[in-house]
């Protein structure tokens, strides 16, 4: 019985909009917006070079009206109507996807992997602030700068404008991603419209937004998660065969460019992408080599000139990272991983409720030949296919994979029926959203808590001594965890002195080379009694829980006192276990 709201782009209206009085006074709304926004066009028209100079800056120079205009129609939207009216245009969607990732990044409490901080904002601020600590890919120049270089930045200006508080210098850089997050969701959203119009669109974003891992990932400040944004751009820059654009093509060479330069593995999805537009194209194929080739050469340029800044010699970040990777197989050091762990474990993991949705969506787009979405399987497999042939595997390298899923679960969404669309909403609500939760506010919080509690400390002791933290004979932090456990510098934000073990993998090639965090884990004991005897006395001992029973005696003898336990995790991970606990010493004021 319900009556499409809208004509044009039209879709059925979605069953929660189905109810004939909600219709009608959907439809009216339509009407005065169009209208309205109809005036406000024909006075942007006469508003002169100012405003369009700014659209053009906040929509790029490629976005149509339509593109501006047409964002979710009413018709297709729940919720409440302040929510609805703000996804009418596309600025009102983009600003509503920046409030909620930073009311993501806000939520997040948890500690993921220690890439997060120790290859970005801790690299970023030894570079804004002169100290932090550094790990061994940054002294065997594996890494490029770009990315820490943007925090490093914003470091750099709360600290021009006197703003570089300890809360501020911990928040600030997630805020950033979040923001990031956001242009990425953006980008996913335009990319399904492209290919799969406006309905699907609005549900892909609909999944992408309930995906718990996207959630527990995305405002972290981790290279993949820029990875993952300039995936999404590029999807939707790519010369899909059913929506070519020549101007868009320099824009899709530069972020699969930009994408490598930063995680050299990302060629591999692009591989095939490239290759299907290469043999698609076939009369134009110097064209397109020479496009693809200056645009590499370009960002390889400035890619370069930033390691020749940033380590003081020519060297090319991208060769020694698939050097160590590839040749020496260092990855391997961090863990190794059967080959099938990214079907049976990575990607069922990451896509949570949505796996089965996602299975019958590749199924049905494969059955209806559809040709962008069955590439987009064929994509993931092969993709999923190179990886599994590193040995060490992680859930993060593959979430650039992830908005292409949610693109595939946003088309079957949209197809299936009213009352079985509910159902799978609301069971990805259930399920997605506790886990999500859960992931962010609970699971592995123990590190931050006690760095933050740790910093903390050191602001009470400047305020209480006046002598600055480094001068301070008697402050010293002693980390007697898996190193990289914790955050350090990044959230201390005090030039505190600090020890942690050292767990380089032998890069040098030194030979009888005995790793200092194995050497703990075998005695214990022993090597924190020699460690206290010969070094620094420390001030704080950090620890897990799970090594108590074997340094409590020597911790009681040597005059530390247990003064507060962290909830860290429901789980046991190898020797990062419940409780982080931290000791002080017994006359520590
Ligand atoms: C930080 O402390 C170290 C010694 O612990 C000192 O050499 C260095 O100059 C300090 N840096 C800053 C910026 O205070």
């Amino acid at each position: 019985p319900s009556r499409p709201v809208m004509s044009g782009g039209g879709g059925n209206s979605l069953s929660a909009a189905a109810s004939a009085g909600r219709c009608s006074h959907a439809s009216a709304y339509v009407r005065s917006r169009a209208s309205r926004a109809q005036r406000s066009r024909r006075s942007g028209q006469q508003a002169g070079a100012g405003e369009s100079l700014l659209g053009r800056l906040w929509w790029g120079p490629e976005a149509t009206k339509e593109d501006r205009d047409a964002a979710i129609e009413p018709s297709e939207t729940v919720g409440p109507e302040p929510l609805r009216r703000s996804l009418l245009t596309e600025r009102g969607l983009f600003l509503s996807l920046v409030a909620f990732r930073c009311a993501n990044a806000l939520l997040l409490h948890t500690h993921f992997v220690p890439d997060e901080f120790w290859q970005s904002v801790e690299v970023a601020h030894r570079s804004a602030f002169g100290y932090g600590h550094l790990t061994w890919e940054w002294q065997a120049g594996l890494r490029s700068p770009l990315y820490p270089g943007a925090f490093a930045l914003l470091f750099k200006l709360l600290q021009l404008a006197g703003a570089d508080s300890r809360l501020a210098v911990a928040k600030l850089p997630r805020l950033l991603q979040a923001c990031l997050a956001a242009v990425a969701d953006f980008y996913l959203y335009r990319f399904s419209r492209r290919v799969a119009g406006q309905r699907a669109a609005q549900w892909a974003l609909i999944c992408q937004l309930l995906n718990w891992f996207t959630l527990y990932t995305a405002p972290r400040t981790l290279s993949n998660c820029v990875e993952w944004l300039l995936t999404t751009v590029g999807l939707y820059y790519y010369p899909w065969p059913e929506a070519q654009s020549r101007k868009a093509q320099w824009k899709f060479a530069l972020a699969v460019a930009a994408a490598c330069a930063l995680r050299p593995t990302s060629a591999v999805p692009w591989l095939m992408l490239c290759l299907w537009h290469a043999a698609r194209s076939r009369r134009r194929l110097g064209r397109l080599l020479a496009l693809y080739g200056a645009t590499g050469l370009l960002v390889l340029a400035v890619s370069g000139l930033a390691d020749k800044h940033y380590y003081g010699r020519w060297t090319l970040s991208q060769l020694n990272f698939l050097h160590y990777n590839l040749l020496s197989d260092i990855g391997s050091f961090y863990g190794v991983h059967p080959w099938h762990w990214y079907i049976t474990q990575g990607i069922p993991a990451i896509l949570g409720p949505h796996l089965p949705l996602y299975l019958y969506a590749s199924y049905q787009s494969w059955r209806q030949r559809r040709r962008v979405e069955t590439a987009l399987t064929l994509l993931v497999i092969w993709t999923l296919y190179v990886y599994s042939f590193l040995a060490h595997k992680e859930f993060r390298f593959v979430f650039p994979l992830l908005p292409l899923m949610m693109h595939q679960c946003g088309l079957c969404l949209s197809e299936l029926g009213p009352a079985l669309r509910k159902a799978a909403v609301a069971c990805l609500c259930c399920l997605g959203i506790p886990a999500a939760l859960y992931f962010c506010l609970i699971h592995q919080r123990g590190p931050l808590d006690a760095v933050n509690h740790l910093g903390k400390d050191a602001e009470l002791r400047l305020t209480r001594t006046g002598v600055p933290a480094h001068l301070d004979p008697d402050l010293h932090f002693l980390f007697l965890a898996p190193c990289h456990s914790t955050p350090l510098y990044s959230h201390l934000h005090s030039n505190v002195s600090t020890r942690t073990l050292d767990c380089s993998p032998n890069w040098r090639d030194q030979p009888g080379y005995v790793e200092e965090q194995e050497a703990f884990y075998s005695d214990p004991a022993g090597f924190a009694s020699r460690l206290l005897d010969t070094e620094r006395r420390p001030s704080h001992i950090l620890l897990f829980d799970s090594l108590l029973p074997r340094l409590r005696g020597l911790l009681e003898t040597r005059g530390f006192t247990l003064r507060k336990k962290f909830f860290n995790s429901h789980f046991e991970d190898g020797r990062r276990s419940h409780y982080l606990l931290l000791f002080c010493r017994s006359d520590w004021v």
